[in-house]
């Protein structure tokens, strides 16, 4: 059974978390539509993220991001949405998302996080410095942010994509069972 009220599910988390693929992976196994929030983006400015960030500064990309969520989470199919590691800076957003999804915060140590993203290509508040660092200083910064709004937090550090896309689809399975069915929500 699918909540009405709050149908789709929202991956957070910083950048390298893994929200992209295993976002894909939980969709596929859901059998439910995967929307990744930064290529909707490009697709509705018609613009890279780094050209949208060069051209429009943090300010208009934010304002692209805020849009492009407001049209993911108004679709009726539920969907499974990656989100950009920024997202919940918006207050409409995190408000959008309380309502219209169940939230799991994919958390990795900036450490980790930097070892998947390399030198940061392709996300624009990542060059240009050291990828850690920045890292490091977007996680004491949005860390609060992440676990107000999570349903679920999940550590990724040790753990492969599959094994999180799993553990995600298991604990979506309990809060979806129908009601009176012996899979109680923890
Ligand atoms: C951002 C994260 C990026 C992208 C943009 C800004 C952020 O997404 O939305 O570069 O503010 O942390 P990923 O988290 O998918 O890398």
């Amino acid at each position: 059974m699918i909540r009405q009220d709050r149908p789709h599910l929202a991956l957070v988390g910083g950048m390298g978390a893994g929200k992209t693929v295993v976002g894909a992976l939980v969709a596929e196994r859901c059998r439910r539509r995967h929307v990744d929030l930064d290529r909707w983006i490009q697709a509705d400015t018609g613009r890279s993220i780094g050209v949208v960030f060069a051209e429009s500064g943090e300010d208009g990309f934010r304002d692209a991001e805020q849009s492009s969520l407001g049209r993911a989470l108004d679709l009726a199919e539920p969907v499974v949405l990656s989100t950009g590691g920024g997202v919940l800076r918006r207050p409409a957003n995190r408000e959008a998302l309380a309502a219209r999804a169940r939230v799991v915060w994919l958390r990795a140590t900036p450490e980790t996080a930097a070892a998947r993203v390399g030198d940061g290509t392709g996300r624009p508040l990542l060059e240009g410095g050291s990828p850690v660092e920045v890292l490091r200083r977007l996680n004491a910064e949005r860390s609060p942010l992440y676990e107000a709004a999570a349903d679920l937090v999940l550590d990724t550090d040790d753990d492969t994509p599959d094994q999180v896309a799993d553990e995600v689809v298991a604990w979506l399975e309990r809060h979806e069972a129908p009601a009176g069915s012996s899979a109680a929500p923890s």
